[in-house]
C-alpha cells in the first residue's frame, strides 16, 4: 500500500486567518492540506476559488495543495486551479461525462488527477481504465458540500473494493473521519486521510495528524 498521508481540510480552519491557518498546520506535521472547492450548484455550498488558492500557495509554497472539485463543469477550472499553484486536482465522476480526457488535461497542466466518487456511486463506476489513468481515488465518506457531518459506514467497503482493484493507487476517505473512525478506513485500505473538525477543532492536532498517520501505517 503507498505510504500514509494526513491532509487537514482547510474548510474547518478559520477563513480569516487561512495562512497562518495553513502554517500552523505544517507546524504540525500536515504535509497536504485539502482544499474544497464548491460552486454552489453541484453542492450548495460557495467556499473558495483559484484566486483564494493562489493566496495560500503564496502564503505557503511548501504545502502540496490537494483541490477538491466540488464543482458542475470540473473541465472550466483546469488552468486556473494549475496557475494557482494546485498540485493535484480531484473531480467529481458525478459531474462529468469524459473522465479520461478531463484526466488527460489535468495532467498536460502538470497536475496530480483525482476522481472522487460520493456516497451514492459504486466503486465500479471506477472502470479499470478511469483507475489505471487516474493518480488517486476519493471514496467520499459523507455527501459532500458541507464540513462536520457523521461518517457514513456504510461507505467503507468501495473502499476496500477499490484496495482489491488497485493496490498501487493512492485511495483517500473524506468526511467524518477522526481518531474513532479511522481505524476501518486503515483496514480497508485507504491511505490519503482527509479530516477538517477533528484536526482543526483539536487542542492538540499535532496528536491528531499522528495518530491518523500511525493508524494508517500499522
Ligand atoms: C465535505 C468536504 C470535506 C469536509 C471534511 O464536502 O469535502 O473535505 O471538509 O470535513 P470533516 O472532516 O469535518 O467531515
Ligand atoms: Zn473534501
Amino acid at each position: 500500500m503507498p505510504r500514509a498521508i494526513i491532509a487537514p481540510s482547510v474548510l474547518a480552519s478559520d477563513f480569516g486567518q487561512l495562512t497562518a491557518e495553513c502554517q500552523r498546520m505544517i507546524k504540525n506535521g500536515a504535509e497536504w492540506l485539502h482544499m474544497d472547492v464548491m460552486d454552489g450548484h453541484f453542492v450548495p455550498n460557495i467556499t473558495m476559488g483559484a484566486p483564494i488558492l493562489t493566496c495560500v500557495h503564496k502564503g505557503v509554497p511548501e504545502i502540496f495543495m490537494d483541490c477538491h472539485m466540488m464543482v458542475s463543469e470540473p473541465e472550466k477550472w483546469v488552468d486556473d486551479i494549475a496557475n494557482a499553484g494546485g498540485a493535484l486536482y480531484c473531480f467529481h465522476y458525478e459531474a462529468t461525462s469524459d473522465p479520461i480526457s478531463l484526466i488527460h488535461t489535468i495532467h498536460q497542466r502538470g497536475m496530480r488527477a483525482g476522481i472522487a466518487i460520493s456516497p451514492d456511486t459504486p466503486s465500479t463506476a471506477i472502470t479499470d481504465e478511469i483507475g489505471n489513468a487516474a493518480d488517486m481515488l476519493l471514496v467520499m465518506t459523507v455527501y459532500p458540500g458541507l464540513g462536520g457531518q457523521k461518517f457514513l459506514d456504510r461507505c467503507v467497503p468501495k473502499v476496500a473494493q477499490l484496495r482489491a482493484r488497485f493496490p498501487d493507487k493512492d485511495i483517500e476517505v473524506d468526511g467524518g473521519v477522526g481518531p474513532k473512525t479511522i481505524g476501518v478506513c486503515a483496514e480497508a485500505g485507504s491511505n490519503v486521510i482527509v479530516a477538517g473538525t477533528a484536526i482543526f477543532g483539536a487542542d492538540n492536532p499535532e496528536q491528531v495528524i499522528s495518530t491518523l498517520k500511525s493508524a494508517v501505517n500499522t
